[in-house]
């Protein structure tokens, strides 16, 4: 009998599928699963042995802010999927608030063209709705590297909005795809921004207030029924949205960040001032743990983790000069399998939260799962290593995460895009193959 032969075989590692979790040879084909056990005879150009270790689908950060192109000083296309692969992550759904903003056919194919060889995962972009380009909207979601089009309901870095109901239901009534929601309310910004306190960035709570993101989250879910149109509601923040979008589960999937899920304040603001500063807000440690809970009644549906790096000298301006955002793409999976070892969540779940959820949402064609003939996507991870944040391993252009000198239980330590290495024990191994994510809906053209 001839011995067979693949691309990769990765061996003897704990694989995490929908199955179950079992100890489970995996090979890889011309970039996809070709095989899942009964590999001891085989050979492939790569084997990795991944004995003690488990093996996730490749992780999918579906909600990241790159700042390329316009403000290259604070990321780049390039850093940005570095600092993904470093951090475990194998794909990511990048923002529109770029400047210019990703709002036309061009903006949307330039970012394609600018991310194809240099980035070390796969990705794909939203295009941002405007007052303009409403009619246009169901062409530009459908773009090839497209993975559909970001609301912004309330102003937060950058120009993009829309904040008249009329305006939100041409959108929603514009396409077919999940539209991905920043939900806070513009004119209750608008008024309450007397809250903001001088040098105290602990103030943007009472700015950025539970009602105005709540109020925000009902009149979207309001004219998303009107519509009939799916939403994907971006991290929320308050038990309050989460009362409500449990009712909505039919048309609205919910994200929540790793930040939300571990920051709490008034200590954020203490520990950090405004480097804990984002919109929506931290808040306090009774929204936390509604946070939690939704999370465990199966209310969120992924994590995201807002990456959106600023420069320290951006972040060290009196508030409220200083920007919103922090960045995150590289430490949301340590902060994660910290979390699970804590016990406040189990793997399955994790699994669910970080590659499936982001595959069911969006309709993503051949990812977020082990499964024969899906994307050869894993990331393989030490359960029990333990390790601390470090500025040195941090790879964003930006220079800073809220959670360096935390020690964490749980690590990234291989991501293999298609059956490519891509990072090996903490080490990129400049390998670029980032291609655009497929999606259901299009791959027919
Ligand atoms: O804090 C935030 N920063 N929230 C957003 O919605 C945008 C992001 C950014 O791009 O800086």
């Amino acid at each position: 009998m001839m011995t067979q032969h693949f691309q990769m075989i990765i061996r003897g590692g704990t694989l995490v599928t929908h199955a179950g979790i079992a100890v489970a040879d995996i090979a890889v084909a011309d970039g996809r699963i070709a095989q899942i056990g009964g590999l001891d005879a085989a050979e492939a150009d790569t084997v990795i042995d991944a004995t003690g270790l488990h093996v996730l689908p490749g992780v999918i950060d579906s909600q990241v802010h790159f700042r390329e192109p316009g403000n290259e000083h604070k990321e780049d296309l390039e850093t940005g999927m570095a600092a993904a692969a470093l951090g475990g992550v194998t794909a990511v759904f990048e923002m529109p608030n770029t400047s210019p903003a990703t709002v036309d056919e061009h903006a949307l194919t330039d970012k394609v063209d600018r991310a194809t060889g240099r980035a070390a995962t796969d990705f794909a972009f939203f295009v941002g709705a405007s007052p303009e380009n409403t009619t246009w909207l169901p062409d530009l979601e459908r773009l090839p590297g497209c993975c559909g089009v970001k609301l912004f309901m309330g102003s937060s870095t950058g120009s993009l909005l829309v904040h008249d109901d009329e305006t939100i239901r041409t959108v929603l009534q514009n396409g077919q795809r999940r539209v991905a929601v920043h939900s806070e309310d513009e004119e209750r910004l608008n008024e309450r921004k007397p809250a903001r306190q001088a040098g105290d960035p602990a103030s943007h709570t009472a700015w950025r207030d539970v009602e105005t993101a709540l109020k925000s989250t009902r009149r979207l879910l309001r004219i998303a029924r009107e519509t009939a149109r799916k939403v994907h509601v971006l991290h929320i923040t308050t038990a309050e949205e989460m009362d409500l979008l449990k009712d909505y589960k039919d048309i609205a999937t919910v994200e929540v960040t790793p930040q939300h899920l571990t920051l709490e304040s008034p200590d954020c603001y203490e520990r950090l001032g405004s480097y804990a500063q984002m919109n929506p807000p931290i808040r306090d440690a009774g929204h936390r743990q509604a946070l939690w809970r939704a999370l465990d009644q199966g209310v969120v549906d992924v994590v995201g983790s807002d990456h959106a790096p600023h420069t320290k000298d951006e972040k060290a301006k009196a508030y409220p000069d200083s920007p919103s955002g922090m960045p995150g793409v590289q430490t949301l999976l340590p902060l994660l399998l910290d979390h699970m070892n804590a016990g406040r969540l189990s793997l399955p779940r994790l699994m669910d939260l970080t590659s499936a959820g982001a595959a069911r949402i969006y309709g993503i064609a051949g990812k977020g799962r082990i499964a024969v003939g899906y994307d050869g996507d894993f990331t393989l991870v030490d359960l029990k290593r333990q390790q601390t944040i470090t500025g040195e391993w941090l790879a964003s252009k930006c220079g800073w995460s809220p959670f360096e000198g935390q020690t964490v239980t749980g690590w990234p330590v291989g991501t293999i895009v298609r059956g490519i290495v891509v990072m090996r024990d903490g080490a990129l191994t400049g390998e670029r193959p980032g291609r655009p994510v497929r999606f259901i809906d299009t791959l027919n053209g």
